[in-house]
């Protein structure tokens, strides 16, 4: 069975995307950007998983809770989000006056795809005593159902900020759950929820990769299934993981993640050595399929069409605002 999230990455995304026929260079399309966003007043916003041009053009890069953050702030009257849909959807909630556009509006997530708003409802409804605890990466209705969000990085900070006789119910990301269950010793319940990028790495060929380079330390996002996160030396939010390998002494890394974060650590330290992370015996190869949908062409043609356009329903904007600032406020 072809689970809905993977169909929607593996299906041709033009009907959906700015996508158009272009014959132009990287060097031209670079340059027609850059001509767009001055004369529309526009700005690029880019995860780290995005290819590294598109990381190179952007006017900000950051991991989900900088986006958030700085879209809560921006003055420009266009944001073009390189990244994923709910990532558009949270700068939407946060500054709805403005045109927020994606590239490709299939580039969704396996985390947000696989939690359903009236299936969350449900179990939110079974469990009425619970403080819902819900990570970003869930469709703008699962953040309204939400009592208060959180992001790899913040998401330690937030479980902390509940009360402790407060039970958690705690969604989509089960990896991130449990981790969560363990640094804060707080019993949670868990939505099953798993990212399909991260759940691949694979422990074993980890192991067998550090025994080639000992010295290198293993760098992993909270995502990583258990026995994955169990043989690191750093386990952090993409922000956190650049941070510790600017500033850590060593100078070789194994990178359990999305490996289009290894441009930024490449740049900041050009003299490190990095290693992507195994999913198999065979592949280093873990890409996001949602993430890679973004192109240089699909950027210059939604900031020229003006299209696609992320929308969100008043009714769940207003109800999502609230567990978003509520992240917000804790930092
Ligand atoms: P970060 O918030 O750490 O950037 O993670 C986003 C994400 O999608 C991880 O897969
Ligand atoms: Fe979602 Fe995983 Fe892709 Fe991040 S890497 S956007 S969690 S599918």
């Amino acid at each position: 069975m072809s689970a809905p999230y993977l169909e929607r990455a593996m299906t041709d995304s033009t009907p959906h995307s700015a996508a158009g026929s272009s014959t132009m260079s990287d060097k031209e399309l670079i340059s027609n950007i850059e001509q767009l966003k001055r004369e529309k007043n526009a700005v690029i916003y880019a995860h780290f998983y995005q290819e590294s041009a598109i990381q190179d053009i952007a006017d900000y890069v950051g991991d989900s809770l900088g986006l958030a953050q700085r879209g809560a702030k921006e003055d420009a009257d266009i944001i073009v989000l390189a990244g994923v849909f709910f990532m558009g959807e949270t700068a939407k909630i946060l500054s709805p006056e403005k045109k927020v556009l994606v590239p490709d509006l299939a580039a969704g997530c396996s985390l947000a795809d696989n939690c359903e708003a009236g299936e969350f409802e449900a179990f939110v409804k079974q469990h009425p005593d619970h403080e819902v605890v819900t990570y970003v990466n869930c469709s703008a209705a699962v953040k309204a159902l939400s009592d208060i969000l959180c992001t790899s990085s913040n998401a330690v900070r937030v479980i902390e900020s509940i009360p402790e006789d407060k039970p958690i119910l705690f969604a989509p990301d089960q990896h991130l759950g449990r981790y969560l269950q363990k640094v804060s010793g707080r019993n949670m319940l868990l939505w099953e929820g798993a990212c399909i990028v991260h759940e691949t790495f694979d422990a074993k060929a980890i192991v067998k990769l550090k025994a080639r380079h000992p010295n290198a330390l293993v760098l992993a996002h909270p995502e990583c299934p258990e026995p994955v996160l169990d043989l690191a030396d750093h386990i952090g939010s993409t922000s956190s993981l650049i941070a510790f390998a600017t500033e850590d002494s060593g100078q070789e890394y194994i990178v359990v993640t999305e490996s289009g974060i290894i441009h930024q650590m490449q740049k900041n330290c050009p003299e490190k050595t990095f290693h992507a992370a195994p999913n198999n015996e065979n592949c280093s190869c873990a890409e996001c399929p949602f993430m890679r949908l973004n192109t240089l062409e699909k950027i210059y043609n939604c900031l020229l069409k003006e299209t696609p356009t992320v929308e969100v329903p008043e009714d769940i904007r207003l109800r999502a605002v609230r567990p978003l600032e509520r992240m917000l406020a804790l930092g």
